[in-house]
């Protein structure tokens, strides 16, 4: 996507247009935060999804995907200090959404076609109904997994006015089994800033995922690990995560469990693109090892 006029900017204008460096440098108060259930669902159930459900109940005529996704970007009207790899950019919150739905695109493309496209922990599906819109014609089923039950709703009326059939269930990444949700073998899996919000995960997460008999699993995630601690940018990473008490192992139980012969990493690109220069997300795509 071509941004005109260019709007690169430098790490020192990011206070400018972030309140963080002030708060990571204590000059400015914030408390740490703790990643519990009670708290996703403050923030999801009752500040996002909930609240734009209830908006799209209370309309007598049917409301479109891009009506919700303008509700969702109009709320953040000023321009955002983004990250594409090491650079940083000016972006409006419509225009870093397209890139990234973009490379979403682009990377899961490879994959198919294929029995299924599930995506775990998919909100009101921004990102799931992006592809199934593009991979209708490729894809057998198209599966969303979520926590809440207002992004459940939404993702299946959304669904429903793009004429997409798909299926929908609750889903916890932290939780044993991860969902219930029947999906076939050789799916395409996918998480977006979602594993993320479970601040450390355990092995049986890899396992769960293996149990799924997956084609491929694609991680768009903030990596912790990912952050160089030898880097000005890598170092305020860290302290944005640790403070909000988001995911702190995925790199590493996915090299574990390289390591262990359960699972082949196929790639690995750190902080391809971030809205909010302090947590872009990494590629991280795997397969369960042959013999697992
Ligand atoms: C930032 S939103 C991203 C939504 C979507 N993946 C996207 O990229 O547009 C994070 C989503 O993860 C969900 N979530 C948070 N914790 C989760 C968990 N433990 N299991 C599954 N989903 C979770 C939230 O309810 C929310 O819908």
């Amino acid at each position: 996507m071509a941004i005109t006029p260019p709007r690169k900017c430098t790490l020192d204008q990011l206070p400018a247009y972030s309140p963080w460096p002030a708060r990571l440098l204590g000059l400015a108060p914030w408390e740490q935060k703790t990643k519990t259930p009670m708290e996703i669902t403050r923030e999801f159930e009752h500040e996002k999804w909930g609240p734009v459900w209830q908006r799209v109940k209370d309309r007598s005529e049917p409301v479109t995907l891009s009506t919700v996704s303008s509700w969702i970007q109009v709320s953040t009207q000023q321009l955002e200090f983004c990250s594409q790899g090491s650079e940083f950019i000016l972006l409006s919150n419509a225009e870093a959404n397209q890139i990234w739905l973009e490379l979403i695109e682009a990377t899961i493309k490879p994959w198919l076609p294929a029995p299924a496209l599930v995506e775990l922990g998919c909100g009101y599906g921004n990102v799931l109904l992006f592809l199934a819109n593009r991979f209708n014609h490729v894809v057998g089923q198209i599966f969303g997994g979520e926590y809440t039950k207002s992004g459940q709703a939404l993702f299946r009326y959304l669904a429903k006015q793009e004429n997409l059939a798909v299926q929908s269930g609750t889903c916890d990444i932290g939780a044993p089994g991860i969902t219930a949700l029947n999906l076939p073998n050789d799916s395409v899996i996918y998480t977006s800033y979602a594993v993320h919000y479970v601040p450390r995960l355990t092995t049986r997460f890899v396992e769960d995922l293996c149990s799924f008999r997956p084609r491929v699993v694609c991680h768009f995630e903030p990596c912790y690990e990912h952050a160089n601690e030898d880097s000005l940018i890598g170092l305020m990473r860290r302290r944005y995560m640790e403070i909000n008490d988001y995911n702190r192992n995925l790199v590493t139980i996915l090299e574990a469990a390289e390591k262990d012969g359960r699972i082949q990493i196929i790639t690995q690109e750190p902080n391809l693109f971030g809205m909010n220069a302090l947590l872009p997300a990494s590629l991280i795509a795997w397969k369960p090892a042959i013999n697992n």
